[in-house]
């Protein structure tokens, strides 16, 4: 199914890819970034997925804000590597299951700092890219860290990748609790619009990002059961829906629903495959 903007998608999606293939073949290029990379890959697999989603996330963001392309992939580059720090933290206390001591967040909370020595030592990179890492946990209000500095104290590139990294933490199973749904997700980020994050990115990123991607099955909150099948442009958040199962029975005859035009629905839950009749 087409749906209005299906072109500026498709357009879309070829410089998104471009600019994706652009950050590796930068990465490629410079061994020494490659190598921490590769570092983090060995360290903790969680942490390594997670990058390559805040990179895909924080990308949308910025081609949604019109970021030309050489910004971009320094954007990118430091999204992808906004967590490298992480490596020089016990991974006892990364993989903690039970609550922090003050001391364990503390020693968490340095993966910042140390995130901006190892890309700053890469000498042929920006250091730009060694902020993103620096800067990725502080928030407007200055109640962020390692410096709690404040709004235009921060770089327009550390906002960015906070919103993509705390939307991509939220949203992802981790060792001491189950992924939110992504609606919750992006409650969380309400929550802190104006004071934590930045307005205008929180809603770029809501208008880029596919919150519920294609081929997803949920459930309304009339009990029907379907799976996404194509996405309003603008509106991440409320795709288009291909009812499959109503009353807890398989229907014959399949039809879809548009969310962008039934405010009233809502989506209630992500299912497995196996939880549809
Ligand atoms: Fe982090």
């Amino acid at each position: 199914m087409k749906l209005d903007g299906s072109f500026t998608i498709e357009k879309a999606n070829v410089k998104f890819t471009q600019i994706v293939r652009n950050i590796m073949e930068e990465l490629n290029r410079n061994k020494e970034l490659l190598t921490l990379l590769a570092d983090v890959y060995t360290y903790d697999d969680y942490i390594f997925t997670h990058s390559f989603n805040v990179t895909l996330y924080t990308l949308a963001i910025g081609m949604e804000l019109n970021i030309n392309k050489k910004n971009l992939e320094a954007l990118g580059l430091g999204a992808i590597l906004h967590d490298v720090g992480k490596i020089l933290v016990p991974v006892d206390t990364l993989r903690k299951t039970g609550k922090l001591t003050e001391d364990e967040f503390e020693q968490i909370k340095k993966h910042a700092e140390y995130g901006f020595q190892l890309i700053k030592n890469v000498h042929t990179v920006s250091l730009l890219v060694a902020n993103c890492a620096y800067q990725h946990h502080e928030r407007l209000d200055g109640s962020g860290y390692p410096r709690g500095i404040k709004g235009d104290e921060i770089h327009y590139f550390g906002k960015i990748i906070a919103v993509a990294d705390v939307f991509d933490a939220a949203t992802s199973n981790r060792v001491y609790r189950k992924a939110m749904m992504p609606h919750e997700g992006l409650e969380i980020l309400y929550a802190g619009a104006g004071r934590k994050f930045d307005n205008t990115i929180i809603e770029a990123f809501r208008r880029a990002v596919a919150i519920y991607p294609n081929g997803l099955f949920i459930e309304l909150n009339d009990g029907r059961k379907g799976v996404v099948t194509a996405q309003n442009e603008g509106i991440g958040d409320r795709p288009m829906i291909r009812i499959l199962e109503v009353n807890g029975e398989q229907i014959v005859e399949p039809y879809e629903v548009n969310l962008k035009k039934n405010l009233h629905l809502l989506i209630r839950k992500c299912l497995n495959i196996q939880e549809t009749a």
